[in-house]
């Protein structure tokens, strides 16, 4: 909220040797949430499949395109995960993408089977022969990954130490009804995404949760501090809203001219007839309309709406 002064906020602030890693466990998983999923197929000296879930995740390039992953040791004994010893042994995974659909078989493919035991089997999934690694993919992944293991970064040692697992791409699979038409990339909601948050939560990217913002990219939107100051100190404008506001160049808005003719929209004239004399009664008035027309990303009528208010 950009105005008016922001109140006081309690913080609880702690530095690494405060707490134990029991203790950093959840306040870390929970606060850097949601993550990707990561769905890691390896094998290890003797071709035996493992198939693990790994949160800590993300891509970190596009030219060559390269993901990471961390497998943690573990908590208990600060012993270290299948994953991390096999990619040690033999230099390959598949990093399949998980949806909504495999969650509940995923999960089951993270318990602590002993090493050697194929999680493809124990979770119900089914092994694809990849092209380029000897891992197998998973067939009911949308995409998946393969990759060759360019380098382990061990960040510490002992329970809860991670790893860098640096995957370099070398061949991409990725289910055809997931494709937006053009080469356009994926279509979030036919991909149906989940994502891991702190203790037992997950998120699914669908529906009503998915939501588009205008990126600037090489435009200059404004900024906060050039908006009119009736805008900025809004009472009922948020933070989100005037981000929108403030994400337009202050050559592309509206001129005088155009500002007159909002007030032929049959809102704006109904509001102008009820309140004449305008002022505090009014102004509220004109930026909850404003505001709707945010919510609707109509921009553009926003600024004309405000500017009358002025
Ligand atoms: C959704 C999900 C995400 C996980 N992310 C991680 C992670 O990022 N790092 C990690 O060490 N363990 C993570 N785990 C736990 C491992 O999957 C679990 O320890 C598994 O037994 C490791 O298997 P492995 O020893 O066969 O590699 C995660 C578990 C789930 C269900």
């Amino acid at each position: 909220m950009p105005a008016p002064a922001p109140t006081p906020t309690a913080f609880h602030s702690v530095s690494p040797a405060d707490l134990t890693t029991a203790e950093w466990m959840p306040l870390l998983g929970g606060a850097v949430a949601p993550r990707p999923i990561a769905f890691v197929s390896t094998v290890d000296a003797e071709g035996r499949v493992n198939l693990s879930p790994y949160s800590f995740f993300n891509v970190f390039s596009y030219t060559p395109p390269m993901l990471v992953f961390s497998p943690v040791n573990r908590g208990r004994d600060g012993s270290e995960k299948h994953t991390l010893l096999n990619v040690r042994a033999v230099p390959e995974a598949v990093v399949n993408i998980c949806d909504y659909a495999m969650v509940q078989q995923l999960s089951l493919a993270s318990a602590e089977y002993p090493a050697g035991v194929n999680e493809f089997a124990k979770a119900g999934f089914t092994e694809l022969t990849s092209e380029q690694v000897r891992p197998p993919r998973v067939a009911e992944a949308p995409a998946a990954f393969e990759c060759v293991v360019e380098q382990v970064v061990p960040l510490s040692q002992g329970p809860g130490a991670g790893h860098l697992v640096v995957c370099r791409v070398v061949r991409a699979h990725f289910r055809q009804d997931i494709l937006l038409p053009n080469a356009a990339g994926i279509d979030p909601f036919r991909l149906d995404a989940v994502a891991r948050l702190g203790g037992d939560w997950y998120a699914r990217a669908s529906g009503a949760s998915l939501f588009e913002v205008a990126r600037p990219n090489r435009r200059l939107g404004m900024g906060f501090e050039a908006l009119p100051a009736h805008i900025r100190t809004s009472t009922v404008l948020t933070g989100n809203d005037l981000g929108q506001l403030a994400n337009v160049e202050t050559e592309a808005l509206p001129t005088p001219a155009q500002v007159e003719e909002i007030k032929t929209d049959p809102m704006v004239a109904y509001l102008l007839n009820k309140y004449p004399a305008g002022g505090p009664e009014l102004l509220p008035q004109l930026e909850r309309l404003a505001q709707q027309f945010l919510a609707e990303g109509r921009v553009a009528e926003a600024w004309l709406v405000l500017l009358l208010a002025a």
